[in-house]
């Protein structure tokens, strides 16, 4: 059929398919890519158009439903010069990775174009239909309302505070925003390559299942189609390998042929599946369409085996076994800390309080679905991986030595921009180097773009344990010992570093920010028939943080003492660093009980008796909870990460180059997606060399840069470690300049100072005096160099800290809930966090929003739920996973302290998801608090309003 439209302005007539969604039309017919697929059934937001000024998400709407109208997309919105709403957007640090930046932008501006000048409650109710995960609201909602004063020509207050100069500690406006505002930011979905085709991967629907016949002969006919492969085709390729194995837990990984790490799963299953989301086949057809139409004719006759979802039911004798080399499933059986000296404290303690505790699974379910695109060059035996990916340089590794057995020199791996990752993105999956097979196999570029159902099925969930806690102590708010039982749910096979997240980041934090003499931890880690579980944002530390603080709530209300009073008994004091929390973690440096008076103070902690009975009157229960937390980030200390079992350095690492122009590049072994790198390590680069920040360039995400191996960017390490790489290799770029400075100015290095992007020696400092950049010049020249001094300016720098650092923080929420409905209001959230020194407030004010949303949904909305009978994942798309929307939030208060680790050059803490653990015990906490008349213990999360009503209706508050 024929369209004719007005597209960003120009006339645009097509011939069209009636069945052509107009998200389709715009990005494959227009190359409109800027307009984003988030989940196809309307519920985020990342393909908002504007459809004759409206607001319209173009996957709801066929291409022909709008003919004769006129869209605008985020490219037509400005040319050079941004959009006050896109320029808002950007100094109001809302853009982060930018998935779901352009529809934000898009649904402002109709917003602005209604209601000139909203409320922020009213942005709020407009965004409803915007899912923005990883980067939450608040920010949104800010350049909003300075994006309004800004159109208008008002002055409401709402402009951002502008950085005061360039360097540490100055609120910067993101660099390298503007694409991403612009639209022409490709990520993963929006890349094409020449002759390239398209692959669809067949998963199992089954949690356990026999594979009696796959029969893949009609499939292979359906037009398009240029070959299916199933298990029988790639037996060459190696199982996933797994490069975590703890020294000193019992532990039953598979066989790995390499016989160097153990194994996981193969990129198909042959015999037999284990979980939704296992593998079948792959159609590589000429579209995407012909690929997924052609997976639907693959014919497989299964048998159905009885399934295990449960940890603890899967090591019962008699459950069905998921891996012979695993006798009842069990994975690794793990403890910390001394359990018979604990059970005594708990046997000889005045007060013990014990309780069960289910920290739920969560989908980490970021807008943007995973994807790869892969060529191969026969003549010149190259690979090249696109890939969204957290980790370039181990897919690098582990792809060339232990899946594709190909040479590392000639593997490239290149990651575009990334639309969020929460952790998910930081394993490496069977999919991506069957694509980068696929691609040697046809002879011709293949690209593979997951769906929203099979994210749900074949991306690494998370959480998912369940805890057993005793708390004992004296009357008198004294702890003296925690236990904690647990089991994890590690899934069907373990990924990469599946060990992780039950091991260390929960065992070793479960006694958060407090002194407790005598705490244990003992963990098995349990094979299910659910999709294998991974670190998420908060890893870890959020299922310990959540069990610590329920764990002394409970403990506060046994001995009917104020929860506060209690955690300023036993939280540890500025004296009492550098601590032993006496199960392997030792804190760096804190003021735990400052932060927490601060934020206590701020929400009004003392008239809660007051706010309590005003709410009454009005039909709410209100209650207000506080959640603490320590945080163990800055992955890590190699030697330390060595001795848990990762194999693997976890080193930071720069190349910095100073180039005869004076122009600097660094490449930085990080790989930024969302944490704004491109900003804070040129903050930083520039205040230790003294030089404009637009002199300086980062370069990341492409292993054919000029550094040897880049750790990237997980477990909250960026800043403190490969930033503190970046200070370091600065540091050495000044070292040389002096010291050629020294040579030529004939005076001793000691009286060569660097200052103001110069090199002055001190006795003459109007002769003898040169810029960094004729000091690279003559380098360059190297016609005049002292005795053993390479040419040029360049250095690579390595930084190993000698311990993690140990951000910390309060928050404190105060809820309603509503006498009638149960529903669950969020009136104030207050969020004090030190995360050390700052290099730039506005990104870590945006990781903290994030972060707090995340932990919302934990608390409130967010499980992963599976059918119990066949192990199929029920929670596939944004209806039935509940992410919050921005109306539920009020204004998030921030409080910031700085207390500087010591483990590193530039004083900093991790950021990136630190404060996430703090946050769903906050919440429930709070709601715990709003019906302390009905006495509630505990609640399990996601705490929903069904669940509310029955404690309330049923009264059987202890056992909850
Ligand atoms: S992709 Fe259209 S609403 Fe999600």
């Amino acid at each position: 059929m024929n369209l004719d439209l007005l597209v960003n302005q120009t006339p645009c007539q097509h011939d069209v398919a009636p069945n052509v969604l107009l998200i389709d039309f715009l990005r494959d017919k227009l190359e409109l890519t800027g307009t984003k697929w988030g989940c196809g059934s309307g519920m985020c937001g990342t393909c908002n158009v504007l459809v004759d000024g409206k607001t319209t998400k173009s996957c709801q709407i066929l291409a022909v439903e709008a003919d004769g109208s006129s869209i605008t997309t985020i490219e037509g919105l400005a040319t050079d010069v941004l959009h006050p709403i896109q320029a808002a957007f950007q100094e109001n640090f809302a853009v982060q990775n930018g998935f779901s930046t352009p529809g934000l932008v898009m649904a402002a501006v109709e917003l602005l174009n209604e209601n000139p000048n909203p409320t922020e409650d009213e942005i709020k109710l407009w965004l409803r239909g915007n899912l923005s995960r990883e980067s939450g609201y608040q920010p949104v909602v800010n350049a909003i309302l300075d994006a309004a004063d800004r159109i208008s020509g008002t002055d409401n207050g709402h402009a951002p505070t502008p950085a005061n100069g360039q360097g540490i500690g100055e609120r910067v406006t993101p660099i390298k925003t503007k694409e991403i505002l612009n639209g022409n930011a490709q990520y993963i979905a929006d890349m094409t390559l020449p002759g390239m085709a398209h692959a669809a991967i067949l998963q199992s629907p089954h949690g356990h299942a026999i594979i009696k016949n796959l029969d893949t002969s009609e499939a292979e006919t359906m037009p398009g189609v240029i070959r299916v492969f199933t298990a029988k085709d790639t037996e060459q390729i190696m199982p996933m390998p797994v490069i975590w194995v703890p020294p000193y837990a019992e532990s039953h990984f598979l066989p790995h042929p390499s016989g160097i790490v153990p194994g996981s799963h193969r990129v198909f299953a042959t015999d037999r599946v284990r979980f939704a989301g296992d593998q079948l086949a792959a159609v590589v057809a000429e579209t995407r369409e012909q690929a997924y139409a052609a997976l639907e004719k693959i014919k497989v006759d299964y048998e159905a085996l009885p399934v295990v979802l449960d940890p603890e039911e899967a090591l019962k004798d008699g459950a069905p076994l998921l891996h012979e080399t695993a006798p009842n499933n069990r994975l690794i059986h793990a403890m910390f800390g001394d359990k018979e000296a604990t059970e005594k404290a708990i046997a000889d303690a005045e007060v013990v309080v014990e309780q069960r505790i289910y920290n739920q699974r969560m989908m980490q379910n970021t807008l943007e679905v995973r994807g790869a695109l892969a060529d191969y060059n026969a003549k010149t035996n190259q690979y090249t991986l696109w890939a969204n990916t957290q980790i370039p340089y181990p897919h690098r590794l582990l792809i060339s030595l232990y899946v594709l057995g190909i040479p590392y020199n000639n593997l490239r791996v290149i990651i575009p921009y990334m639309g969020e990752s929460n952790g998910c993105k930081g394993n490496l999956y069977p999919d991506t180097p069957l694509v980068l097979w696929m691609a040697k196999q046809l002879g011709r570029p293949v690209k593979w773009v997951d769906t929203r159902e099979g994210f749900a099925r074949n991306t690494a969930q998370s959480r998912d344990q369940v805890q057993y806690g005793t708390i004992a102590g004296t009357k008198d708010g004294k702890i003296s010992a925690l236990m904690c039982r647990a089991y994890s749910n590690v899934g069907a096979y373990p990924v990469i570093n599946a060990p992780g997240q039950p091991l260390p980041l929960i065992g070793k934090s479960i006694t958060g920010a407090y002194v407790i003499p005598h705490p244990c931890y003992e963990v098995d880690v349990v094979y299910t028939n659910k999709v294998p579980t991974a670190p998420m944002r908060g890893s870890g530390r959020a299922e310990a943080i959540f069990f610590m603080e329920r764990m002394i709530e409970m403990y506060a209300r046994e001995i009917g003492m104020d929860p506060a009073e209690v955690r300023r008994i036993n939280m540890v004091k500025p004296d009492q660093f550098p601590f032993d929390n006496g199960l392997g973690w030792t804190y760096d440096s804190g003021t735990y009980e400052n932060l927490l008076n601060l934020v206590l103070e701020k929400a009004g902690y003392i008239d809660l008796a007051a706010m309590k009975l005003e709410a009454s009157q009005r039909g709410k229960w209100l209650g207000m909870g506080i959640g603490s937390y320590v945080a163990a980030a800055g992955v890590g200390p190699s030697a330390k990460m060595g001795a848990e079992g990762l194999l693997s350095g976890t080193w930071g690492s720069a190349y910095i180059h100073v180039a005869p122009s004076g122009e600097v590049a660094i490449t930085t072994g990080a790989q930024p997606h969302g944490q704004s790198q491109d900003t804070t390590f040129v903050q930083i680069a520039a205040d230790t060399l003294q030089i404009p920040m637009e002199y300086i360039t980062l370069k990341h995400s492409d292993t054919s840069n000029p550094i040897y191996y880049g750790q990237a960017s997980y477990g909250s390490r960026s800043l403190s470690v490969e930033g503190a790489a970046v200070k370091q290799g600065c540091l050495a770029i000044i070292q040389k300049a002096r010291e050629f400075a020294a040579y030529l100015f004939k005076m001793p290095i000691d009286l060569i100072e660097y200052k103001d992007g110069k090199v002055i020696g001190t006795p003459a400092p109007e002769q003898a005096v040169m810029p960094l950049q004729v000091v690279a010049l003559m380098l360059w020249f190297g016609w005049d160099l002292p005795e053993g001094m390479a040419p040029g300016l360049e250095t690579t720098a390595y930084f190993d800290p000698k311990n993690f650092n140990f951000p910390f923080g309060t928050h404190v929420a105060i809820v309603e809930v509503d006498q009638e409905t149960y529903n669950v209001e969020l009136k104030r959230y207050v969020a004090g966090n030190d995360y050390g020194v700052v290099v730039n407030p506005g990104v870590v004010d945006g990781q903290t929003y994030g972060n707090i949303v995340l932990g919302v949904g934990q608390a409130l909305s967010e499980e992963g739920l599976y059918d119990p009978e066949t192990g199929m994942v029920l929670t596939t798309d944004f209806d039935t996973y509940a992410i919050p929307r921005a109306d539920w939030f009020p204004e998030i208060e921030l409080i910031r302290t700085e207390t500087p680790s010591p483990t590193n050059i530039l004083g900093a803490k991790g950021a990136g998801d630190v404060s996430n653990p703090g946050v769903a015990p906050t919440i429930v906490n709070a709601i715990i608090n709003a019906l302390s008349e009905f006495d509630v213990k505990h609640i399990d999360m996601p705490v929903t309003p069904e669940k509310l009503w029955d404690i309330v209706h049923t009264h059987q508050f202890e056992t909850v």
